[in-house]
């Protein structure tokens, strides 16, 4: 190969999606164009027929043996163009639930299935990498991609994105783990400079990456676009070789985010291997710097070396025929299960729950206008959502047709007054918010309530890439409106002996604790991908026992967060130099912003039960149509000797059959580090478990799960002492704890010394 070819390789080949006009003007600027030479722009061209809608696509060099790679969004399925000028034949993929629902059904095999029928899509539609799972920790409640990521939990969120890696990789294609790392906000991404402590990064921020590599090898990590302590991560030497590689033995492939960082001399240092989506400036740039001595060429050779090797795996160079018709039925019922499975019972008073009714009175405005996921580029091009109503019909329940009437009026007219948004990913990607919510009125409620057997009340919330949502009412609060309607709808019911039940069909953290009381039930559906009506129903009616759980924290109010005065950070002064940007994403402002991890270690339910911070629903939460008691919680052993196992026999101790998650807490001994009051350190779900009937579930906990990371000497050590496992329902429902001894301190690994912090952190502590 030439250095020009090298660098062809090694820089994307452009941006493909089919773009408006006006946006697509910004990618490809008429007047670039003559850098480009034409044997070059033939390949482009060629390969951008492989997969319309694809993200981003490598070079293609046949007679160097050399085949493209083809590279799709996620995370909640494969996102393509589902129809192609001239042709009959559609491309639709299916929706599957968010990952905020895959992380609450806190079941691994579960999402390894997901995984294979994700994985088959992406095969079958000719994609080599599905960029997903996305693995950043849900920091703080209005994160505008929170719906794309698994959990404030780190243990969590490796787990289930190594079940999702594996999942999708046993189809022979590849996955890229994004946004690596602290990409933890939308506010200001491309530019933001997150200054964290090395232990909160080791402990909180790489560790679900560190389980998902060790445990998956994922083909492809995608770094992110803000800078950690004063550097982009994909020009991170620390964190993309000396983390990444020399640390957790990484063995495939970095690609930046698309136009992520500036300077692809420092990201091909740092072992960022693919600039995505690329531009032919920045192939020039790097053929430049080799020419001028600025950069040894065997660094390329080094980085193409890695993206070979994931290409030898790959579909395309296997010359894989795919046949554009995956089962796209048989998906749809793993999304159906999938769903019901991830949906949390908040509130069930007196069993409203599960129904058996014929009619109900349907409210709210996202009732009839279901939202199947979030929006940007984790929205997937689906053939049909399931709403609300039809899941209703499916389900031989009947719904009063005048509101059914009156709602789709108003919905009707409330969209045609046309109030877009002005975020330009949300108008391109085709992002749905909802209508704002329809007044009920007392004679409306009453005139319902007296001839339907229940009402069913839904709250949307919808939000996604380039933005994060606010504190305020509309989004992370009610607005008056919504909450009248509740109290309305409520009051007429309840005058006449019949129940309420609401349903939140919402992608992230929305507050409750002012109204969850007043309705009799209330069902955290979150959005529950392309099956999302059925699903909800399947719930509803009982055909399928809620065993899902909080895997974020649902707080009192956003003011109770640990992060509400520093999320999303603030300007700073001085410019970022946007000449020096070569990657084609100049019109994506980068405002110079930074913002500071405060909190630390204390993220989500560290920090709320360390400093008894009352909480609307804790972490590990949800509620069962049968309830189960837990016996037997004993330990193998009192003192550690490299291992521990900790078992517990959980016993079905209700009426109708259903599936337990079991969480396993640690309290450690912080006499030289400090400690959150308990952190989660291993889960396990039950099988569907018949009345009477109990299952035996084991733990096995080994050193690394009793360590914490010592900044001082850049190793994972556990200190001597008293230790507690805590076994648990919920973070704050524990059912039984065991203490055992570490008789000595122990450094359990030793690792580099990276990421440094380089502006001052006041951290929290409990000091
Ligand atoms: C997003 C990534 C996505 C990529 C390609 C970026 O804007 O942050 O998650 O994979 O675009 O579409």
């Amino acid at each position: 190969m030439n250095l020009e070819q090298k660098a062809q390789v090694l820089i994307g080949t452009g941006m493909f999606m089919d773009l408006p006009d006006s946006v697509a003007k910004l990618f490809f600027p008429e007047e670039k164009k003559e850098i480009i030479d034409t044997a070059y722009q033939q390949m482009v061209d060629h390969i951008r027929t492989y997969l319309p809608g694809a993200a981003g696509f490598s070079a293609e060099f046949p007679e160097l043996n050399i085949s493209s790679q083809v590279l799709a969004d996620g995370p909640a399925g494969l996102r393509i163009q589902p129809t192609r000028k001239g042709e009959d034949q559609t491309y639709y993929c299916t929706a599957f639930p968010i990952a905020t629902v895959l992380a609450s059904t806190w079941d691994t095999d579960l999402i390894y299935k997901v995984g294979q029928a994700m994985g088959n899509e992406v095969l079958e539609y000719g994609a080599d990498v599905l960029l997903a799972p996305g693995m950043n920790i849900q920091r703080d409640p209005l994160c505008g991609r929170n719906f794309e990521y698994y959990s404030e939990d780190p243990l969590v969120t490796g787990k289930m994105a190594a079940a999702m890696v594996n999942g999708v990789q046993s189809n022979g294609v590849g996955t890229s783990i994004k946004h690596f790392a602290v990409n933890n906000q939308e506010t200001n991404r491309l530019s933001v400079d997150a200054t964290v402590s090395q232990r909160a990064l080791r402990e909180i921020y790489l560790k679900g990456f560190e389980i998902a590599v060790k445990d998956a090898q994922p083909w492809t990590v995608m770094s992110s676009y803000n800078k950690v302590n004063g550097t982009y991560t994909s020009e991170s030497h620390d964190l993309l070789t000396k983390i990444l590689r020399n640390d957790w033995g990484f063995e495939g492939y970095v690609m930046t985010d698309w136009g992520g960082g500036s300077d692809v001399v420092a990201q091909m240092k740092a072992g960022n291997d693919m600039i995505m989506p690329g531009t032919p400036e920045q192939i020039e740039r790097l053929q430049a710097a080799v020419k001028e001595g600025q950069l040894d060429e065997k660094v390329l050779d080094q980085n193409l070396i890695r993206i070979f090797t994931v290409m030898f795996k790959s579909p395309k160079f296997k010359g894989y025929q795919n046949s554009n018709k995956p089962d796209l039925k048989a998906h749809a019922q793993i999304t159906r299960q999938a769903a019901t499975e991830g949906m949390v019972l908040l509130e069930n008073k007196e069993n409203t729950l599960p129904f058996s009714i014929a009619n109900a009175a349907v409210f709210g405005t996202t009732s009839y206008d279901f939202i199947a996921g979030g929006t940007g580029s984790g929205d997937v091009n689906e053939a049909y959502t399931v709403s609300l109503m039809e899941g209703l019909s499916n389900g031989n329940i009947a719904v009063n047709e005048e509101l059914a009437t009156t709602y789709e009026d108003y919905i009707k007219k409330e969209q045609a007054k046309g109030e877009k948004s002005d975020n330009w990913l949300t108008v391109l990607m085709g992002g749905k918010v909802p209508v704002a919510e329809m007044e009920v009125s007392t004679s409306l409620a009453k005139k319902m309530a007296a001839t339907n057997e229940m009402a069913l009340i839904t709250i949307g919330r919808n939000s996604g890439e380039g933005g994060d949502r606010e504190p305020v009412e509309g989004d992370f609060y009610l607005t008056a409106t919504e909450k009248g309607m509740i109290k309305t709808v409520t009051d007429a019911f309840h005058a006449v002996g019949k129940k309420v039940v609401v349903i939140l069909n919402v992608g992230g953290v929305i507050e409750t604790a002012s109204w969850s009381k007043i309705p009799d039930a209330v069902l955290l559906a979150w959005q529950g991908g392309q099956e999302g009506g059925n699903s909800v129903v399947d719930i509803l009616t009982g055909k399928v026992n809620p065993s899902g759980k909080l895997a974020i924290t649902f707080p009192v109010s956003y003011d109770d967060t640990p992060t509400h005065t520093t999320f999303p950070g603030h300007e700073i002064e001085g410019e970022v130099d946007e000449a020096e940007d070569l990657s084609g994403f100049s019109f994506m402002k980068r405002v110079p912003w930074e913002v500071f991890h405060e909190e630390d270690i204390y993220v989500g339910y560290r920090y709320y039960n360390t400093f008894d911070v009352p909480v609307a629903y804790p972490f590990g939460y949800g509620l069962s149509y049968t309830s189960f008691k837990y016996d037997n919680i004993k330990t193998d052993k009192d003192a550690f000797d490299g291992k521990i196992t900790v078992s517990v026999d959980v016993v079905n101790a209700g009426e109708v059959a259903g599936k337990e998650v079991v969480q396993v807490y640690l309290h450690a001994p912080s006499e030289k580090m400090e400690k959150p009051e308990a952190t989660l350190i291993d889960f396990g779900k039950t099988g569907l478990l018949q009345p009477g009937e109990s299952q035996t579930l084991s733990f096995e906990i080994e050193a690394k799960d009793l360590a914490s990371f010592d900044t001082a000497t850049s190793s994972w050590v556990a200190e001597d002492g008293d230790y507690q496992l805590l076994v648990g329902s919920s973070s704050l429902d524990i059912k039984g704890a065991k203490d055992f001894s570490l008789p000595e301190f122990t450094v359990v690994e030793k690792v580099s010394e990276a990421m440094k912090p380089i502006k001052e952190l006041n951290i929290l502590t409990k000091k």
